[in-house]
């Protein structure tokens, strides 16, 4: 585990950006893992303007790792509306190489099936971006799912379901209670992860994810056993952890 910490958001998002492109120059028809939310907005629109200033994305296969049950996809808080809004609108990944878990679909069970079989087809996944909740989720893989689940169908904390308020009306009770996030082995999988924190509300998650230990009661702890995973956070999310951490560089 590498854990880089940041003055500020922006140069963490342009670091991960860094990353991205590095990852996409390399192997052009990368398959990459993405996340919504907050933290990785500053990555989205760094992408979007190396995109502008020639980097190519025509090749790259993209999945990200949760949508909600239920909702259309073209609804404005779907997940498959923020990346469209956030990315794909100002990238060139070709639509049919992006693929979202299909929250409307009406056999979820076969839906999970066929996402996590995509992503294999695909080869696995490269690259995963993840952000974490406060409850230590990734994904959508709340407390005390197995580590060897694969996409599967979530019910949302009251936690996260109260953070993700602010894309429905800040009414907690308008999100939907169910989503299918692409499992903890799933994330396990890819070669290479990439978590980004910001903000000292993530301070103690973190610290306890990188240095507590490894339990599905914190999901984000089971990155400790991944091989090829990178922390960037800015100094707030950092500053719960230890100062002798040897996994610690500051930028
Ligand atoms: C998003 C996802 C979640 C978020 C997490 C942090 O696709 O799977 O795990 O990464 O809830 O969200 P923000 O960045 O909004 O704090």
């Amino acid at each position: 585990m590498q854990i880089l910490v940041f003055p500020e958001r922006k140069s963490l998002s342009l670091h991960a950006a860094k990353m991205f492109a590095a990852q996409i120059e390399a192997v052009p028809e990368s398959v990459l893992g993405l996340a919504t939310g907050s933290t990785p907005l500053g990555l989205y629109q760094e992408l979007a303007l190396q995109h502008r200033e020639g980097l190519n994305l025509s090749g790259v296969t993209t999945f990200n790792l949760d949508e909600y049950v239920g909702i259309d996809p073209d609804h404005e808080a779907s997940f498959n509306q923020f990346m469209k809004t956030n990315l794909f609108q100002h990238v060139n990944i070709p639509a049919a190489q992006t693929d979202i878990p299909r929250g409307h679909a009406g056999d979820l069970a076969a839906e999970c099936s066929r996402y996590e079989q995509a992503i294999r087809n695909a080869g696995g996944i490269d690259l995963q971006l993840l952000g974490i909740g406060h409850n230590g989720h990734i994904g959508f893989n709340e407390p005390n799912t197995p580590f060897e689940t694969v996409t599967h169908v979530v019910t949302l904390a009251a936690k996260t379901r109260v953070a993700n308020a602010r894309y429905f009306g800040a009414e907690p009770s308008q999100v939907p209670e169910k989503a299918i996030s692409a499992g903890i082995k799933t994330i396990m999988q890819a070669k290479k992860i990439i978590l980004l924190a910001a903000g000292e509300d993530k301070a103690e998650t973190v610290a306890a994810a990188v240095e507590g230990p490894v339990t599905t009661s914190l999901p984000a702890s089971v990155l400790q056993l991944h091989p090829q995973v990178w922390f960037l956070l800015d100094t707030d999310a950092a500053g719960k952890l230890s100062s002798n951490n040897p996994d610690l560089l500051r930028a």
